[in-house]
């Protein structure tokens, strides 16, 4: 008998919506089927203004939040009719929501995500799990990064240290140790995707820099590399998550003096997010040999290039070695998540984001 889940995701680089339909009943999970929608420009830009600023009023808030559900409905069902699959036959959706801001720190931490869940279990007929940061907060913990869990079912391997790599708008980490009573690692390393694509929009209008072409041709600039490492965030000890909140491109034009050219300002953050994910993989592994890579990132090979430069004796895959689509893995992690809900298994790992416990994740909407 299949089990069928859908998980959606829609992250923090802002380039629109991934859900992917999945059988858990096989020991190793199948994908069934995937899609993609981007968002639309208009909507892409009131995210981003809404989660960089987060200046904008309630009604808009709410009607956005109306709008993201209904697009994550509309793409649920585009999935089950490519599929030829009646929502009856899926057990339920895990939706992640679009985060519009994550401040995990301070008197009154909080993770706020929309994309209203009850819209998608009332358009799909399918039940709906979403809301799974706030309970691991709640516990005392960051929230994030909640895939490591998914990572560790997906690639611990008892013969191999290895550590898996998620380049997002922020990069993050799972730290997967071979011997299985050490327990699981992670954290966000600082950013993935998400300054590169933001200097590229600003000087370009691309939505990202394709493969890295843009940034290859251009020099680092010694300075603005050290002062851009200077940010604490990068020296501070996990638990730690991260978001546009502080990595944007306010934070970089605070940092530069006006001469550099375009060009040189691009190589300098490929720098800064290779270094600070190469400097967090050494840190967790000294002698990590292993690195999974998945997220859009990896299909920037300039960057996959310098990451791979400062970490020399490490051997660095797509997912797509171990069979598994590279941009579905936070979508799949988002059904897995919904499942262990379900099933009433903790879905955080308390190593990982500082909860004080393992809890259940995430708010029920039946179908
Ligand atoms: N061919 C490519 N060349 C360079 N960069 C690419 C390419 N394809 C995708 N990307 C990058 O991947 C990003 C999308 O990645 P992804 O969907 O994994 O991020 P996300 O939505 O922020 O996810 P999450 O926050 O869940 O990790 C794009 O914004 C872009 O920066
Ligand atoms: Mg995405």
């Amino acid at each position: 008998m299949p089990e069928l889940y859908i998980g959606i995701m829609s992250g923090t680089s802002l380039d629109g919506i991934d859900a992917v339909l999945v059988d858990f009943s096989p020991s190793r999970p199948t994908i069934i089927n995937k899609a993609h929608r981007p968002f639309k420009q208009e909507l892409r830009e009131q995210l981003l203004q809404l989660t960089q600023s987060h200046t904008v009023d309630l009604k808009t808030l709410g009607q956005l939040d109306h709008q993201l559900g209904l697009s994550y409905a509309d793409i649920v069902n585009e999935l089950l009719t490519a599929s030829a699959v009646a929502p009856s036959e899926i057990t339920a959706i895990g939706s992640h929501g679009q985060t519009i801001y994550h401040q995990p720190d301070g008197d009154y931490p909080f993770s706020m995500q929309i994309g209203d869940a009850n819209l998608i279990a009332e358009k799909t007929a399918i039940t709906t799990v979403t809301d799974f940061r706030r309970r691991d907060m709640a516990a005392g913990g960051e929230g994030a990064p909640l895939v490591p869990a998914f990572h560790a079912a997906m690639f611990r391997d008892d013969e191999r240290d290895c550590t898996v790599l998620n380049i997002g708008g922020i990069a993050n980490l799972s730290i997967l140790p071979k011997n299985s009573s050490t327990p699981v690692s992670g954290f966000d390393s600082g950013p993935g995707n998400i300054l590169l694509d933001g200097w590229i929009q600003l000087k370009r209008g691309n939505n990202y820099d394709s493969a890295g072409k843009w940034g290859a041709t251009g020099r680092i600039i010694p300075d603005l590399l050290e002062q851009l490492l200077n940010e604490p965030y990068f020296k501070a000890a996990a638990p730690k998550s991260t978001g546009r909140e502080l990595f944007n491109i306010d934070w970089l034009q605070s940092r530069l003096s006006g001469g550099e050219r375009d060009e040189d300002v691009q190589a300098t953050l490929y720098e800064l997010t290779a270094i600070s994910i190469a400097d967090a993989v050494k840190q967790q592994q000294a002698a990590a040999k292993e690195l999974i890579v998945c997220g859009g990132g990896v299909f920037n090979l300039h960057l996959i290039e310098r990451i791979s430069h400062h970490l020399p004796d490490c051997e660095i895959s797509s997912s797509e070695k171990h069979a598994l689509d590279p941009q579905l893995i936070e979508a799949m992690a988002f059904a897995w998540l919904a499942r262990e809900t379900l099933s009433d298994r903790a879905g955080n790992i308390p190593e990982v984001t500082g909860a004080n416990r393992p809890v259940i994740l995430g708010a029920i909407y039946p179908a």
